[in-house]
């Protein structure tokens, strides 16, 4: 009997936590409280808005309800009425934070901010899509981190204004808020920069596997129309421009400011010790800081060491050392750095720079990207410093790593990046590393890299992105105690069949063998000769 007892109180925990968490909504929203009944789907879908600040937000909800086959409308004024309403509620404190009460009768969403509306309407609207009829639910909900990225590698190989647009509607539905531009390297130089037109005539020549594909970049306009329509989704776009290392493309337009190198690639930097470099760079980031009205700028930093040898022997380099009393190369990186740093200062922007920025003391302002895994100490040399710091260590948040061991194309270091460590990120790293509360208080979130050198395809994009990219979202905004890895796993069918709606080539965790792995690119023979090197 005893037996029997166990057996059915067994089967109680197991169905009722099977429905604590089973609200199909990705990334899981902090508090839950699921009530009797549904909607009443007869009462339709208009919408009041009284808060001028959130009409934008409004039509947004309302063009998704029709692409649903719902009929709305959008009703602005205080004393109407409509089945959903959208208000402002300034207790709530975070900034991305929401209500989203769902009753028999009415739809309730409450916000500070327009980003909390367009949250609250992510959520209602993957209820929408992923349930039969639209539970009676009461949702709180805020993000863990605030900074909760992706970063798409355009240079190595190019995917242009669609799929990018694709990427930030994707971004969006899954509350990632931060679009991390990579934007040129030594395979190409992607955006239109007036002031200097070789640097796409010449520099936007080639791609990894082909270093003679035709020329392919972003114009100005294009990237207006990308950074507007990221804006309405409240995404943020952070562009990079990669200096004084990975410089090769820009170095083919514009030969006079190539300061040499022979590490990842032949001439691999800008030259620190020629004035003129500076003119250059700081024009350059001023036409790129007129394109981004977000307030970062990226300007690399990394791997400069791979190219610093050349700097020994270069005249100029030489000149800049004898004059500044330098005895090491080294220093003339920290001099280059500390003087692209008060340029970006100058147009007002953020600095943001890779992890190699930390052995060069910059300004306290700056924040740092930490990539190198094996280098943990980066991270926490960057938080008791007091840098505002984004982690994106190789492993696990490198996705151009495989992710299953079954396949083959991708970086493979002491083991890959599958999906269920991108989904236990940050966590277990920060009890090995034993990183306090204060030194977490440095950090502003997580993002996802995908270097594309063998992401060349629209398949090979999406296979090496989704589903990961939901495990990341989910890491980034639901906090650790509702994290749960099989619950997760059971709300990522929806995304599946989102992925299948959409014709999105996802890698199938479910089973492996379903979706078949995208062959990678045949690298064609190099006519830069010793351009065959893979980047660390
Ligand atoms: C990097 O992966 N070189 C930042």
């Amino acid at each position: 009997m005893r037996k029997i007892f166990s057996y059915i109180f067994l089967l109680l925990l197991i169905s009722f936590s099977a429905g604590a968490a089973s609200l199909p909504v990705i990334p899981y929203p902090a508090q839950v409280e699921e009530k009797a009944g549904v909607y009443d789907a007869s009462r339709g879908y208009d919408i009041l808005v009284s808060d001028s600040t959130f009409v934008q937000d409004a039509v947004y909800l309302c063009g998704r309800f029709r692409e649903l086959g719902l009929t709305s409308r959008v009703i602005v004024g205080a004393d109407r009425e409509a089945p959903v309403v959208i208000r402002r509620n300034n207790k709530i404190t975070d900034k991305e934070g929401y209500t989203l009460d769902i009753s028999r009768k009415s739809i309730s969403i409450e916000a500070a901010e327009a980003a909390g509306v367009f949250y609250a309407a992510q959520t209602l609207l993957q209820l929408l899509e992923n349930c039969a009829e639209l539970p009676c639910v009461d949702i709180t909900d805020a993000p863990r981190y605030a900074w909760r990225g992706y970063m798409r590698d355009d240079a190595r190989h190019f995917t242009g204004v669609e799929s990018v647009k694709q990427l930030i509607d994707l971004m969006a539905r899954y509350k990632l808020n931060r679009f991390h531009w990579h934007l040129t390297d030594a395979q190409g130089w992607r955006v239109e920069i007036k002031k200097y037109p070789l640097l796409t005539e010449i520099g936007a020549i080639g791609s990894h596997s082909d270093p003679d594909a035709p020329r392919a970049y972003y114009t100005q306009d294009d990237i207006r129309e990308i950074v507007d329509y990221a804006a309405r989704r409240h995404v943020m776009i952070i562009p990079e421009i990669d200096m004084p290392g990975h410089a090769a493309a820009a170095n083919r337009a514009y030969p006079e400011f190539n300061g040499g190198g022979e590490g990842i690639f032949p001439d691999f930097t800008f030259n620190p010790g020629k004035e003129g470099t500076y003119g250059y760079l700081s024009d350059i980031l001023a036409e790129v800081a007129g394109l981004f009205p977000g307030p970062y700028m990226h300007i690399g930093g990394d791997e400069v060491a791979y190219g610093i040898n050349a700097w020994k022997t270069d005249p100029d380099v030489l000149a800049l050392m004898e004059r500044e009393g330098f005895t090491d190369v080294r220093q003339c990186e920290r001099y280059f750095m500390n003087r692209m740093i008060a340029q970006v200062a100058s147009l007002g922007k953020t600095l943001i720079g890779w992890d190699e920025l930390i052995d060069l003391d910059v300004d306290p302002t700056t924040n740092i990207m930490w990539w190198r895994h094996d280098k943990p100490q980066y991270l926490t040399r960057s938080l008791d410093a007091g840098y505002t710091t984004v982690m994106c260590p190789r492993k696990p948040l490198y996705f151009d790593f495989v992710q299953h061991d079954s396949h083959t194309v991708g970086r493979i270091w002491d083991g890959f990046c599958p999906l269920d460590s991108v989904y236990a990120f940050p966590d277990p790293l920060f009890a090995s590393l034993g990183v306090t509360p204060e030194q977490q208080s440095h950090i502003s979130g997580m993002q996802a890299n995908a270097w594309s050198e063998l992401l060349h395809t629209p398949e090979r994009v999406d296979f090496m992105t989704w589903p990961r990219l939901c495990a990341l979202a989910e890491s980034a905004w639901t906090l650790p105690g509702n994290k749960n890895f099989a619950d997760f796993e059971k709300r990522l069918d929806y995304s599946y069949d989102l992925f299948d709606r959409l014709g999105i080539y996802y890698f199938d965790h479910r089973s492996p063998s379903r979706v078949s792995e995208p062959a990678g690119p045949v690298i064609k023979k190099k006519t830069r000769e010793s351009e065959t090197n893979y980047r660390d």
